[in-house]
Order: C-alpha cells, then sequence, then structure tokens
C-alpha cells in the first residue's frame, strides 16, 4: 500500500451491523498498531438508515462498539423500489464527494444492492462481503440482492466454499473470488463474554436448555394471513409443551395488527419487543432449540452448535445443515421435527472451517492487496 486507502462501508439494516463492526475494529487496531508515518486506512461509515427504530439499529451500535456513522442517509421504510431509489439517490451524492478508493458492502439487503448500483455506475470499487450465497427462489427480494449485487462487484469475499462454487457455476473469473470466513462469527466470538453476562433469561422467566427462540420476519412466513396464522397457531400448541420466547420483528407485529389477529401473548408464548445483540446471542446459545428464517441465526446457532429449524423450504447457507446443527422445517412436519430434536443430543453439528473470528482481517488484506 503506497498511500492511504479510503474505505467506505456501509450499513443499511440489522442484520448488517454485526458484520460492519468487525471491519471498523479491524480498521482502528491496524491504524493503531501502524509504524508512525506509515500509510493508513481511512474508513468513512455510511448508515442508510434502512432500519432506524432503536431496537434495531441505534441498540447494535451501542452494543457493538461502532462509532456513529459519519454519514446518515436516514432513508427509512417503503416498498423495495422506493426504498432502493432513495439509497441511490443519497448514496451517489455521498460517492461524489467522498471519492472512496473502496466502498464495502454486506449481505443481501435492499441497501447493499442499492449502493452497488450506484458504484458500478460512478466506476468506484466495490467489495461484497458474504458474497455467492444463493438460495435458489427468487420469490426471495435477498435474492435478488444477491444476484445483482455479486454480478456488479469487483471483489467477491465469501464465506464457504460452497459460495465460491455458486459463483463459478455464474462464470464469474476466480480473480474476483476470495475465500475469507463468516464475518458474523467475528462480532460472536468478540461479545461472547457479555452476551454471557446477559440477564434475558430471568428477565423472561426461561430456564436454560428449556426454552424454544423464535424470531420469524420473512415475507414469505408472515405477509400472507394464513401462513401467519398457521404459524402462529403451531405456536401456541408448541407453547403448552415448552415455553417459546419470540421477541416479534415489527414488520411480524405490523402484519399481524394490519390482519386483525391481534397480538396474543400467554405465559408461555412469550411475545416480547426485538432483543439487542447480547440478548439475542444468549438466548441461541442456551435455548434447547432455535426455531427461525433469519439467515443469521442459522449461523450462530451453528457456532453454539444449538439444533436449529429454519421454516423456509430452502436456505442460502447450506453449510449450516450439512455441517451445522440447522434442519429446514415446514409447519406441517414442524411436531416431528421437534420431536427428533429433543431425542438427539443438546449441542450436535459441527462449526465450519473459517468461522473462526478472524474474517475481517482478510477482508483487509484482500482489499490491501488490491490496492488503489
Ligand atoms: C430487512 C431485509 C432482510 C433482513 C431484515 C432483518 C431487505 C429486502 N430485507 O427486512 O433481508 O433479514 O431486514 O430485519 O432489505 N420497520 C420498523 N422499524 C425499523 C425497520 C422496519 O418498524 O427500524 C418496519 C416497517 O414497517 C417496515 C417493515 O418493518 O415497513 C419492514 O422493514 P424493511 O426494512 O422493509 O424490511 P425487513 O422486513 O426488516
Amino acid at each position: 500500500m503506497s498511500q492511504s486507502l479510503k474505505i467506505l462501508i456501509v450499513a443499511g439494516a440489522r442484520p448488517n451491523f454485526m458484520k460492519v463492526a468487525p471491519l471498523m475494529k479491524c480498521i482502528a487496531r491496524r491504524n493503531a498498531s501502524a509504524p508512525s508515518g506509515s500509510p493508513r486506512l481511512t474508513p468513512v461509515l455510511v448508515h442508510t438508515g434502512q432500519h432506524y427504530d432503536h431496537k434495531m439499529s441505534e441498540i447494535f451500535f451501542q452494543e457493538l462498539g461502532i462509532p456513529a456513522p459519519d454519514i446518515n442517509l436516514g432513508v427509512g421504510s417503503g416498498s423495495h423500489a422506493v426504498q432502493t431509489a432513495q439509497v441511490m439517490t443519497g448514496f451517489e451524492g455521498v460517492c461524489l464527494e467522498q471519492r472512496p478508493d473502496w466502498v464495502v458492502v454486506v449481505g443481501d439487503v435492499n441497501s447493499t444492492i442499492a449502493c452497488t448500483l450506484v458504484c458500478a455506475k460512478l466506476g468506484i470499487r466495490v467489495a461484497h462481503v458474504e458474497a455467492g450465497l444463493r438460495s435458489y427462489d427468487r420469490a426471495m427480494p435477498e435474492e435478488i440482492n444477491r444476484l445483482v449485487t455479486d454480478a456488479l462487484a469487483d471483489l467477491l469475499l465469501t464465506p464457504s466454499e460452497d459460495a465460491n462454487d455458486n459463483l463459478r457455476r455464474e462464470g464469474v473469473a476466480e480473480s474476483r473470488i476470495r475465500l475469507v470466513g463468516n464475518i458474523m462469527i467475528d462480532s460472536l466470538v468478540d461479545n461472547l463474554d457479555q452476551a454471557r453476562r446477559s440477564k434475558i433469561l430471568e428477565s423472561h422467566s426461561v430456564q436454560r436448555d428449556a426454552y424454544i427462540y423464535v424470531t420469524l420476519h420473512r415475507p414469505s412466513n408472515v405477509d400472507h394471513r394464513e401462513s401467519l396464522a398457521a404459524i402462529m397457531a403451531a405456536l401456541e400448541r408448541l407453547s403448552h409443551d415448552y415455553p417459546v420466547l419470540f421477541p416479534m420483528h415489527p414488520r411480524t407485529r405490523k402484519m399481524l395488527e394490519d390482519s386483525g389477529m391481534g397480538v396474543r401473548a400467554t405465559d408461555s408464548l412469550k411475545i416480547i419487543e426485538p432483543v439487542g445483540y447480547h440478548d439475542s446471542l444468549c438466548l441461541t446459545e442456551h435455548a434447547r432449540l432455535v426455531l427461525t428464517d433469519s439467515g443469521g441465526l442459522q449461523e450462530e446457532s451453528t457456532y453454539f452448535r444449538t439444533p436449529c429449524l429454519t421454516l423456509r423450504p430452502n436456505t442460502e447457507r447450506p453449510v449450516t445443515v450439512t455441517l451445522g446443527s440447522n434442519k429446514l422445517t415446514t409447519i406441517g412436519s414442524l411436531t416431528q421435527d421437534l420431536h427428533d430434536v429433543f431425542r438427539r443430543p443438546r449441542r450436535i453439528g459441527e462449526v465450519p472451517s473459517l468461522w473462526d473470528g478472524r474474517t475481517a482481517d482478510r477482508v483487509l488484506d484482500a482489499l490491501v492487496l488490491c490496492g488503489r
């Protein structure tokens, strides 16, 4: 590296924050230990404002020790077209003013695709962290975001070998692909001590290894009245046998309210507000079972070797099934799948390689190596 490298890092929605935190920390660490007079990495953190509630955004900045964003586009909610367009409009001005050497986007949310598109048109280089994941289900908005982002980004930084295979099948040149590992796990490892001090179990009167931790927010599960009603009925039945703790995403809550079903919690079906990062890690480590449709929770369960049932017909994270503790399920097969889980040991599966807490270093190595 001959001069300072300006790296603009984009965060938009809740699952992005645990992916940018390790990058910000690693840049600060490298700058602090660089010999005086040697070139610096200059980070610029941009929050698009896709998620804006305290419980969906700010709490993660506080818990993960992410510095306040240098720029907040404040786009908020909207249809996909509106949200994507607003991020693009705001981000174009930022790029023209900042002229970064690299833009780093993470994950698969609308902010990821929007910022990548802007850079592709401006000729600014983009690195995509968590590239190459595919569910092969284009009904998922995230799949469209992944495909377009990976088609346009210059450097595709992948979490696992299956992602490299997907990209090769799409004809991506090897020179654009780097296997760096799973950056979510950097945050997990870094926050484990604090997660283990969480009081969330006591606050909601659940015992270690004796509750089900539920998170559900995917449009395919919650945006249609029938599927949401079937899910809520299944959770209610389940809760007769095992306490269920369900921190509810605002999207799910809104759908329940708008459809007239209402949010009906009981003593054993505990429906609570979204929880912070440390509480969520604590709930995942100590649950007897995680039931989810989130990508991040499939990975975190695999790290803790906590059994996970994913309420989806597919996953873009197959390594969590082949090696890890995850299994796909449906409302129809849920009861049987649950009994199978309870017959098996408390901890199952293996942690994939390069889920080692050092991915941010490998990301920065790749950016520095590719230079300005
Ligand atoms: C987004 C991501 C999804 C990710 C999820 C995690 C896309 C396409 N989807 O979905 O991949 O798994 O975040 O949360 O980018 N809302 C609030 N407060 C907020 C944010 C949202 O109340 O801070 C409500 C709004 O009513 C909004 C709805 O939740 O319309 C959905 O938010 P949106 O950002 O559109 O998508 P998510 O479902 O959160």
